[in-house]
Parts: C-alpha cells; structure tokens; sequence
C-alpha cells in the first residue's frame, strides 16, 4: 500500500543528500509541480523553478502557475519563450518530431537560466508511464514524451526524477499530502497543445484549440458539479486537419473540425472513452461554434478506448 507521507519524508531526506544547485522546469502539471515542491523543501532556495511559456499553454495557465509558485514559496521564474518555439514548429507535421523539437528547446532554454542560476542539477516530474511507453530493450517505443525522448544525452547536468517509480493515481495523493492546489487537475502533456493541433501547429491553430480545450474543461466542470456526469480523468479537444462545409447565416461556410476527447482511465497505460450525456456535449458543441463562429463549423466526440487507440491523438 503506497503511503504518500512516508514518500515525501524519505524522498526529501534523499534528496538533501544533492549538493549544489538545481533547476525544474514547471510546466504546470501535477508532475512537474510535485517534483518542485518536494525538491523546493529538500533545497530552498538552492532550487530554481522555471517555467517556460512555450506558448501551447492551457489558457490562463501561465498567471495561474505564477500564482502557485509563489503561494507555495518556491523561487521560480517565468520564461516568455512563445515566439521561439512557434518559429522552430513552422512547417513541423509529425508528432515524434513535435515532441523532440519541443524537448530540445526546453533543454535549451533549462541550459541558458540553469547556467545563469549556476545549477548542477536538472529536476523532472518523469513518472513510470513515461519511461514504459518510451520503450527499452523489452518493450517498442509507442510515443517517445517530451520528458524522455527528448533529451540530448550531453545536456551536461545531472537528472533528480523524484516521482520515477510512482503511477498518476500515486502522485496525486502526493500532491494532496503536500496541499497542493493543483492534486485534482487532469494530466497535460510536456509538449502542450502541439500535440493537440493534428498537423502544424501554428499560433492561429493553436488558439482555436486552446479555446476549444477551455471551452470543454469548463463545461464538463460545471457539468460534474451539477452531478450531470462523473468527472473523467483527462478531458480535452483536438483541432483535426480536415475542413467540412457548413452554413453560417444563409451563406455556405468550409470551416475546422474540433474532436472533443474524454476518457476514464487510472494509470493512462489504458483508458476507456467518458460515457458523457448527450446534452453535455450538445452544449459543448454549441459553445465552440458559438464562440468560434468564422472558424470551427463541426464538432464529433471521440468513442475509442485505449487499446487500440492512445489518449492524446498524437
Ligand atoms: P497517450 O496519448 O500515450 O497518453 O495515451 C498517456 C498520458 O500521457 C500524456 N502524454 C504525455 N505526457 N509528454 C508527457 O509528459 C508527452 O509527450 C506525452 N504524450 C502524452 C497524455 O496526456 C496522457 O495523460
């Protein structure tokens, strides 16, 4: 039986154990949150949090995350890095090369403040299904994330990956044993919102699938207070690379396809799709044409579980 005060005690006393200084990248996960926290309470202020707007961030989680930081005394930094990582994305369509991209820039940008900050150390918030899925000599590599994947081997500072052997459901009663206001938020992949743009993620795709996200996380919130529906475990939408013809006004409208994704799963190794009400996601739908009338003409809800299918779509 995992005993989430016992982890956090030994893992901080491990962790004491580090001389010098460290660096986490804060992506605004329940991960990468966790792993500063703890880090943060093993090494004070020899422990810099960095947290690197790549620009496919959910919406107002930029604000949100500089709130959090600072509410729970870890030094930390907000690095406005949009514009880089949307011009090395231009023209990028394959999502092993999103994510080695995204990765890779992250190591920069990690390599650039941890030199400035004189850090020895790189935290991550890697948890067991992160390296499973990324493959090994027993197992195929079935997406390489960002957190894995991603690394240059000579990035020159060593890994503190304090959540290594522990499953989600695991370091959410981490996160709530430290009172973290982040324990109940959904999981968000390294490589953001790119991953949630079937094709190239340009800034303008990426809004639209921002929007979209926002607009199903708060339906299906507000929904799940109203005891309408059971809260899924990751709830999102993706912007597809097909265009439908439909009417706006009288006029014939060619606009974008958003698919809306929720599934119930408790270790993201499996998932089944979210049986969400029919009038949930007919309010959904009507939101996201609503609010992107020019833009998003057709909506379609994704009824595959996982296997054969993946959570995110890339
Ligand atoms: P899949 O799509 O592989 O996702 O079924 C399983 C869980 O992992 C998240 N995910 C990622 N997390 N880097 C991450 O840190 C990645 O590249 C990545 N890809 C997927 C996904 O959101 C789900 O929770």
């Amino acid at each position: 039986m995992f005993d989430p005060e016992k982890f956090i005690e030994e893992k901080i006393e491990e962790i004491k154990q580090v001389e010098g200084k460290a660096v986490v990248g804060c992506s605004g996960g329940v991960d990468s949150t966790v792993a500063a926290v703890m880090v943060g309470k093993a090494l004070g202020d020899d422990l810099l949090a960095i947290y690197v707007d790549t620009g496919y961030m959910r919406k107002d989680e930029t604000e949100n995350m500089d709130d959090i930081l600072e509410h729970m005394g870890i030094n930390h930094k907000i690095v406005h890095a949009q514009d880089e990582f949307y011009d090395a994305m231009e023209g990028v369509i394959d999502p092993e090369e999103k994510r080695k991209i995204i990765g890779n820039k992250f190591i920069d940008i990690f390599e650039r403040e941890a030199e400035d900050f004189g850090a020895d150390y790189l935290v991550q918030g890697t948890i067991a299904p992160d390296w499973i899925e990324s493959g090994d000599e027993v197992r195929d590599t079935i997406k390489s994330h960002h957190n894995v994947g991603g690394l240059p081997e000579e990035m020159g500072l060593d890994l503190i990956e304090p959540l290594y052997d522990l499953y989600k459901d695991e370091v959410r009663k981490v996160a709530r044993e430290l009172g973290l206001p982040t324990a109940e938020k959904q999981p968000f992949p390294g490589p953001g919102l790119a991953i949630r743009v079937m094709g190239e993620a340009t800034p303008e795709r990426t809004e639209i699938v921002r929007e979209a996200c926002h607009i199903v996380e708060t339906e299906i919130d507000k929904a799940v207070e109203n005891d309408e529906m059971e809260r899924p475990w990751q709830y999102f939408a993706v912007l597809l690379p097909v265009k439908t013809v439909g009417v706006q006004g009288d006029k014939r409208a060619y606009g974008h396809t958003v698919a809306v994704r929720a599934v119930q799963s408790l270790d993201a190794m499996t998932a089944n799709f979210s049986n969400i009400p029919m009038n949930v996601l007919e309010r959904i739908s009507t939101k996201i044409t609503n609010k992107m009338k020019d833009k998003v003409n057709r909506v379609v809800y994704d009824v595959t579980n996982k296997p054969p299918g993946t959570i995110e779509w890339e």
